[in-house]
C-alpha cells in the first residue's frame, strides 16, 4: 500500500547571525513532528533552510567589508553544524542563493504577472530593514516599527505590485470554511481581523539596492525578499521546473511551522499567491510562541542570547530536545532559563525516566542474575499498570495529532511516574527476602521493563539518542522489531532477555552551579 505523505517546513532562517535557544526549538519541533509521522508510518518530507537575500544582509556583509555571499556562507555553514549537533534530520536544506531556488521564484513571479495580478506604481512608504517589512504610517507604532520597535525608513521608489486585496474576501471564505488552516485559533482570529480591517496591494519589488533576485523581466527590480524565502516552499520540491517530481509528490505542504511574529506572511501574503496562480494551498499554517527571558526578547543588542551549542557541551543532545519540547506550550510563550532547564533535567530525564531504568535493571542482575523469565497473569495492582499503557499509546496518538508536543510528554511521563509509583506499591527488594516469592518478583520487574520498552518506543522521535543505549541496557539491540511503532502491544518482552548495566544515562546537575 501506498504510504500517506506528509510534508513539514521550519522558516527559512536570516544569515544574518548565529541562531539561538528560539530558534533552536522551531526547528527541534519540526524534527520531531517529521520523526513522529515517519515512525508511524509516514512517507514525510521535512525540509529546512536559509533566507539569504534583502537589504539587511547585503548591509550587514558591507559592514564587514564582504560580499553577501562571502558573508553568508560561513553563517550557513554554522546552521548545518547546529542542526547537525541537534540531530536534526532534514530531508533537504534549501538556501534561497541556489540556482534551482531563483529558477522557480523568477517562474513564479513571471506566472503571477502573466496572470493579471502585478502593475507597477510609484511606492512610498515605510520599510523596517531589519524585519524586511513594508508598513504605512497607520500601522506604525510611535512611528517606530510595530513589530520590531527600531526605527524605520522613507522608501520612495518604483516598485512592481501584487493585486492581494483582490483576494481579501476569497481568503475570508476559505478560512471560515478550513477551521484547521490557521491554529491555533488565538492566532487565526488575529488573521481574520488584520484582513477585516482591509488589505492592501503588496509592495513585491525593489530598486534601491541589489541582493536578490532579479525579476525576470524588469532586471533592474530585484524581488521582494518575503515573496522569495516564501517560494522556498516549492522551490526546494521543484515547482515551475523539469523536475518537479517532489513537488507532485509531496506539494501542498501538511505544515508550515512558524513563529508568531512571522504568521502574516504564511498565513495570509503566501496563501493568496498561490490562491491567485489556482494552486493548492498549505493545509496548516501552525504559529508557535516565543521562547523568552525573564528580561524579555532575546537579542544581540541586550547581549542576553543563548547559544546552542553551550548547552548542547554541557547537556547533551536529548536532554536539550527534552526541555525543548516539553517547556513551551505550542500556543503560548514560554520561558527559558538555565535552572528551569537543569530542574527537568533532574527530575524528569535523572529521577523518573533513567533511575527507573538503572534500579530495575540493577534488582534484575542482584536477584535473578539479569534473566527475565515469562511473568505470571496479571493481578489488579498489574492490570492497572498494563491498561495506562495501553492508554498512554492512544493519547499519545491523539496528541500528536494536534501536534501538540508538549501535552505528548506529559502523557508519557505519567506512565513513567505510574511506573515508579508501581515499584514502590510492590516493592520488589522485599519479595526478594521471600523466596515463595520469585515468580511475584519476576512479574513486577518485567511489567516495569515492558513499560520501560514502551515509553523509550514513544520517546525516540523527541529524543533520538536515548533508545540505542536503553535497548543495550534492556538487552533488545538485536530486536529491531520491538523499537516500532508497531510493537507498542503489551507482553512483547521475550522471556529469557538477559539485562546489562551501562552508564547513567542522564546524570544529575548540580543546581548550586547554575547562574541564571
Ligand atoms: N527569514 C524569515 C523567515 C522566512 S520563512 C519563508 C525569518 N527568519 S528569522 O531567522 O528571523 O526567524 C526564523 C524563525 O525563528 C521565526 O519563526 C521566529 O519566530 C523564530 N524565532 C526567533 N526567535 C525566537 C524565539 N525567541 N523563540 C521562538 N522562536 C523564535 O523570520
Amino acid at each position: 500500500m501506498k504510504k500517506q505523505t506528509f510534508y513539514i517546513t521550519t522558516p527559512i532562517y536570516y544569515p544574518s547571525d548565529k541562531l539561538h535557544i528560539g530558534h533552536a526549538y522551531t526547528t527541534v519541533a519540526a524534527d520531531a513532528i517529521a520523526r513522529y509521522k515517519k515512525l508511524t508510518g509516514y512517507d514525510v518530507y521535512f525540509l529546512t533552510g536559509s533566507d539569504e537575500h534583502g537589504q539587511k544582509i547585503e548591509r550587514s556583509a558591507a559592514a564587514k567589508g564582504q560580499t553577501p555571499q562571502e558573508y553568508v556562507d560561513p553563517v550557513v555553514a554554522g546552521f548545518k553544524n547546529l542542526w547537525d549537533k541537534l540531530d536534526v534530520r532534514y530531508d533537504d536544506f534549501i538556501r534561497t542563493t541556489e540556482e534551482r531556488h531563483k529558477q522557480t521564484v523568477q517562474v513564479f513571479f513571471e506566472q503571477l504577472q502573466q496572470h493579471g495580478d502585478i502593475y507597477k506604481a510609484a511606492y512610498a512608504g515605510r520599510y523596517c530593514t531589519p524585519c524586511e517589512t513594508f508598513f504605512t504610517e497607520h500601522q506604525l507604532a510611535a512611528g517606530k516599527c510595530p513589530d520590531c520597535d527600531r526605527e524605520v525608513e522613507l522608501l520612495q521608489e518604483e516598485s512592481y505590485f501584487f493585486r492581494m486585496s483582490k483576494y481579501a474576501d476569497r481568503w475570508l471564505k476559505f478560512v471560515a470554511e478550513n477551521p484547521a488552516f490557521i491554529q491555533p485559533v488565538s492566532r487565526r482570529n488575529e488573521m481574520v481581523s488584520f484582513v477585516k480591517q482591509g488589505l492592501e496591494d503588496l509592495c513585491i519589488s525593489r530598486t534601491t539596492f541589489d541582493w536578490g533576485i532579479k525579476v525576470p523581466f524588469d532586471p533592474r527590480h530585484v524581488v521582494y525578499v518575503w515573496v522569495d524565502a516564501l517560494t522556498n516552499y516549492i522551490s526546494a520540491l521543484g515547482y515551475g521546473t523539469a523536475d518537479n517530481q517532489l513537488y507532485r509528490r509531496y506539494w501542498p505542504a501538511d505544515v508550515h511551522l512558524v513563529g508568531k511574529d512571522i504568521m502574516r506572511f504564511h498565513a495570509i501574503i503566501w496563501p493568496i499567491m498561490l490562491m491567485a496562480l489556482d494552486l493548492p494551498l498549505p493545509k496548516q499554517i501552525l504559529g508557535h510562541g516565543w521562547l523568552l527571558l525573564e528580561s524579555g526578547k532575546m537579542s544581540k543588542s541586550k547581549g542576553n542570547v543563548v547559544d546552542p551549542l553551550v548547552l548542547l557541551d554541557k547537556y547533551g543532545v536529548d536532554a536539550v530536545r527534552y526541555y525543548l519540547l516539553r517547556e513551551l506550550p505550542f500556543a503560548a510563550d514560554g520561558y527559558y532559563s538555565e535552572t528551569t532547564m537543569a530542574q527537568r533535567i533532574n527530575n524528569d530525564l535523572a529521577n523518573d525516566y533513567g533511575n527507573l531504568l538503572s534500579r530495575t535493571v540493577a534488582m534484575l542482575i542482584k536477584y535473578q542474575q539479569g534473566v527475565l523469565k515469562k511473568p505470571q497473569p496479571a493481578g489488579a495492582l498489574d492490570q492497572a499498570l498494563i491498561n495506562l499503557a495501553g492508554e498512554t499509546r492512544r493519547v499519545v496518538a491523539a496528541d500528536m495529532a494536534k501536534l501538540e508536543i508538549s501535552t505528548t510528554l506529559a502523557t508519557i511521563w505519567q506512565l513513567v511516574g505510574r511506573a515508579n509509583k508501581y515499584l514502590e506499591e510492590t516493592a520488589p527488594w522485599a519479595l526478594a527476602k521471600d523466596a515463595t516469592q520469585a515468580e511475584r518478583l519476576n512479574t513486577v520487574l518485567y511489567n516495569v521493563l515492558e513499560v520501560m520498552r514502551l515509553v523509550t518506543v514513544m520517546i525516540t522521535p523527541f529524543m533520538p539518542n536515548t533508545p540505542a543505549k536503553v535497548w543495550e541496557q534492556l538487552g533488545l539491540t538485536a530486536h529491531p522489531a520491538l523499537h516500532t511503532w508497531e510493537s507498542l502491544q503489551w507482553g512483547q518482552l521475550p522471556p529469557g532477555l538477559v539485562v546489562q548495566k551501562g552508564a547513567v544515562l542522564f546524570p544529575r546537575i548540580d543546581l548550586s552551579e547554575i547562574s541564571g
